[in-house]
């Protein structure tokens, strides 16, 4: 059986690594190409040097050659979906369109999907960069 984003974005969950906030997050990406990458939060007693779990799936994504995200799911244990804080919601639009729709879900099974646009308007780019 094929698995949806929403099955290995909770799967990969289980495998968080969050002693300090017992907060677990999974997040799955589809890339261009189709393939899906999971990354779950990886925390660190030198508490700055955690990272989410969305920093984990483009990661992943990465290191398997995509560069395009085509569509995001982010699952926590939580009573409301949970959106991308402001750094990953960064992270994403380096790979994402504003079009690109973001799924927050609880394991509880309630979902909000926002375009990434939304979540991050006016966001910087690379283009921002250029000269007048
Ligand atoms: N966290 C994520 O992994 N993704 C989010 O979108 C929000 C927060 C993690 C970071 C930290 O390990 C824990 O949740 C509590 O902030």
């Amino acid at each position: 059986m094929r698995m949806t984003l929403s099955d290995a974005a909770r799967a990969v969950r289980e495998n968080a690594y969050a002693p300090y906030s017992g907060f677990k997050v999974g997040a799955a990406v589809r890339s261009a190409s189709g393939r899906i990458h999971t990354g779950c939060n990886v925390e660190n007693a030198a508490y700055p040097q955690g990272t989410c779990a969305e920093a984990g799936a483009i990661a992943a994504m990465v290191a398997a050659g995509d560069t395009r995200i085509s569509e995001v799911f982010v699952i926590a244990d939580a009573a409301e979906p949970v959106p991308p804080c402001g750094g990953c919601r960064q992270k994403l639009s380096e790979f994402a369109g504003a079009e690109v729709p973001v799924t927050m879900a609880t394991t509880g099974g309630r979902t909000l999907t926002v375009p990434l646009g939304d979540l991050l308007p006016y966001a910087f780019d690379s283009g921002r960069m250029a000269g007048e």
